[in-house]
């Protein structure tokens, strides 16, 4: 069994993902953290971020064990995961982990913007998490903050719509809802309500 969730920036899909996951039992991926990490990577080598060969190469150089989350969770990570993430070589490059990942016998939940468009069209069942951007605007704020990250909400609202922005418009892979996808708007939702949504919508497949 594959569970994808796909959605935007701070919709609630890693929540989601990670709560689902724990509940039937299968690992998880959020998949956000390789583009995290692989501009962490360029960052730390003093390389430009649109440098694609250097990118290519942390990319390929990623493995599943070695993340610092509480280092690429950080805003300024976010930003730079999304201006590599729109490097068509570096998304190629990183299909094999993730594809490597869902095959795990008995399956797995990964989360992320393409998962059921193109890293595993035949996931099912594929959710895509969404949420107002204003609401999405003030869980990040909440969560920065509760992190000891200096944030101001109308800064967050405003990162978060570039991202949108970026995310949607990028010519490989762009963030969209697939043909087949369930949609779960968790705007008026507390966490509790959206994981009964989502798990209501995973029993509804099996
Ligand atoms: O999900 P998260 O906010 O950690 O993702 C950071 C960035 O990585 C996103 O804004 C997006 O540009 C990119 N990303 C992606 N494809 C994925 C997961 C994340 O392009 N499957």
């Amino acid at each position: 069994m594959i569970i994808a969730l796909d959605g935007p920036a701070a919709s609630g899909k890693g929540t989601l993902a990670r709560r689902l996951a724990r509940h039937m039992g299968l690992p998880h991926l959020d998949s956000g953290l390789l583009y995290r990490a692989t501009a962490q990577a360029l960052i730390e080598q003093g390389c430009d971020l649109a440098d694609s060969a250097a990118a290519v190469k942390a990319a390929r150089g990623l493995a599943l064990t070695d993340f610092d989350e509480a280092a690429l969770r950080g805003r300024d990570m976010a930003e730079a995961a999304s201006v590599v993430a729109a490097i068509p070589e570096v998304r190629t490059a990183l299909i094999d982990l993730q594809r490597g990942f869902a095959a795990r016998p008995g399956g797995a939940v990964l989360d992320g913007r393409d998962i059921g468009t193109v890293i595993c069209p035949e996931a099912s069942p594929k959710i895509f998490v969404t949420a107002s951007v204003e609401a999405r605007a003030m869980r990040r704020a909440l969560e920065l903050k509760g992190r000891g990250e200096a944030v101001d909400y109308a800064c967050v609202l405003e990162d978060i719509r570039k991202r949108d922005e970026r995310d949607s418009s990028r010519a490989v892979a762009p963030l969209k809802v697939a043909a087949d996808a369930f949609v779960l708007d968790t705007t008026k939702l507390d966490v509790e309500a959206a994981f009964e949504a989502a798990l209501a919508i995973v029993n509804s497949t099996l």
